[in-house]
């Protein structure tokens, strides 16, 4: 049988083939919820225009009323043969309440109604994402605020560079996090027009009114341009964008947690509820939840990639094309909410050690370029001559197996006699972190100041995006 939504001069019914690589309704029927908002918009406002009938309009919401709630409790029976999940909904109308479900489609077309119920979908999902990035950007500046002083190496290369706390490096992340909420604000702004009333391309000659429609639906304004509504996915884009850079800094973290939480570095101690054990070592904790946050950044990336390559070299205006991007933008956006939900429960959950990471950050001379300035502050050495004399301080310390802060006075002198016993009040970590008062620098107290900041205006929800 030939389809009875657009089959009129068709013979006969599409291949099997045909219709499986044709049908959409597997995944975009996850879009029921906008697109029934959105029939329901246009046709409320058809009626007000006098395009249809009230009567009509009314038996039209009630139906379509009646599939949401059949759909919501999971009696409503999708249908391949039906496409997708406009002539689902429509053709479950016509059962409902018979030739008046016709009426619906009137000065519309899926191609406006898909760019619309996507649109919605996008916007809901930018705003649970960030509304999940808040979280975790709260947890990410309480265990700042609490480890505000604790000390821990910073790297250059993963090598031991100077110290700084471990509340700074969190603070890191939640600068991150805040430009990742910006882009997703920024992209949500140009996402917000509606293309309803483009109809298929040309817009429509009936008197329909866009900003009414506009406006009920949450948008901003109607779209200029009919052609361009229907056929741009950017907003799609830009938020997998964004989705993306924000997976990528996340796999910086979780990679961290991933080193950290070994043996040999020790630095952190997660509980049972994020680590899985090992079903053959049983010493082991693994940080499982850690490396599939750096691993979906694949997933995410990919998306991104794939939908950049659909559309690349699109004619205007709709093509078939255009309904893979609904796929790998709901694997994305899926992965991307587990991912920042994974990453906020590390993040309460995980405990520095406060003893390792303060030994760690004495080991490897990571107060080698405070000593050099010392040299450059107190002796007035240029400080080209302050490295070479440090590297020799270094040298010397390497040989016989001390830290710099255990180096015996003499031994300093014999390097540089004009250094004295006040050299060591900046070779300690402590004395090394609180001397980093310049601004946005590590100073504990910075650090504390810096995320009550964060707390304030994460709970005062004026953050994201700075
Ligand atoms: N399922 C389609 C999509 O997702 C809806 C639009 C179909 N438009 C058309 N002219 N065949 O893109």
């Amino acid at each position: 049988m030939s389809n009875r939504m657009w089959g009129g001069r068709f013979d006969a019914g599409p291949s099997a083939i045909m219709e499986e690589i044709n049908a959409s309704i597997a995944f975009d029927q996850r879009l029921y919820a906008q697109d029934i908002a959105g029939s329901k918009a246009h046709c409320a406002m058809l009626a007000d225009q006098e395009i249809i009938s009230r009567e009509d309009a009314d038996k039209i919401v009630t139906g379509l009323n009646t599939i949401l709630s059949e759909i919501e409790n999971g009696t409503f029976q999708f249908s391949r043969a039906l496409e997708d999940i406009h002539m689902n909904v429509e053709a479950r109308l016509f059962d409902l309440i018979g030739p008046a479900a016709g009426r619906l489609h009137t000065a519309r077309s899926r191609n406006d109604q898909i760019a619309t119920d996507f649109r919605l979908y996008i916007r809901d999902a930018i705003d649970r994402a960030d509304e999940a990035l808040r979280d975790l950007q709260k947890a990410l500046a309480e265990k700042a605020l609490e480890n505000a002083h604790a000390v821990m190496p910073g790297f250059t290369h993963l090598q031991s560079a100077q110290p700084v706390t471990f509340g700074h490096h969190l603070l890191a992340y939640v600068e991150m996090i805040d430009r990742d909420r910006g882009r997703f604000q920024d992209a949500r702004k140009r996402l917000n027009v509606s293309p309803l009333g483009s109809a298929a391309l040309a817009g429509t000659s009936f008197p329909i009114d866009r900003h009414a429609t506009a406006k009920v639906l949450g948008f901003d304004y109607p779209s200029r341009n009919s052609l361009d509504a229907v056929s741009d996915r950017d907003f799609v884009l830009e938020t997998l964008s964004a989705a993306a850079i924000l997976a990528v800094h996340l796999t910086r973290f979780a990679e961290e947690i991933v080193i950290w939480s070994s043996a040999q570095f020790g630095f952190i101690t997660m509980t049972d509820a994020f680590s899985t054990g090992s079903s053959i070592m049983p010493q082991k904790r693994n940080p499982d939840a850690a490396e599939l946050v750096r691993a979906k950044a694949g997933r995410i990336v990919g998306a991104l990639t794939a939908l950049l390559i659909v559309m690349k070299g699109l004619p205007l205006a709709y093509s078939k094309d255009m309904q893979e991007d609904k796929e790998p933008a709901f694997d994305a956006l899926d992965s991307l909410e587990l991912v920042i939900a994974a990453m906020t429960g590390m993040v309460e959950d995980l405990e520095p050690n406060r003893k390792r990471l303060e030994d760690a950050a004495s080991a490897g001379y990571a107060t080698a370029t405070d000593l050099a300035d010392w040299l450059v502050r107190v002796l007035g050495l240029p400080f080209r001559d302050a490295h070479h004399v440090t590297g020799r301080i270094v040298a010397e310390a390497e040989r016989r197996s001390l830290r710099l802060d255990e180096m015996p006075l003499d031994a300093l002198k014999a390097i540089d006699e004009r250094i004295t016993e006040d050299v060591f009040s900046v070779l300690g970590v402590h004395d090394s972190v609180q001397s980093r008062t310049s601004f946005g620098g590590t100073a504990p107290e910075n650090v504390k100041r810096a995320a009550k900041d964060w707390l304030a205006r994460l709970n005062a929800k004026d953050a994201g995006g700075t």
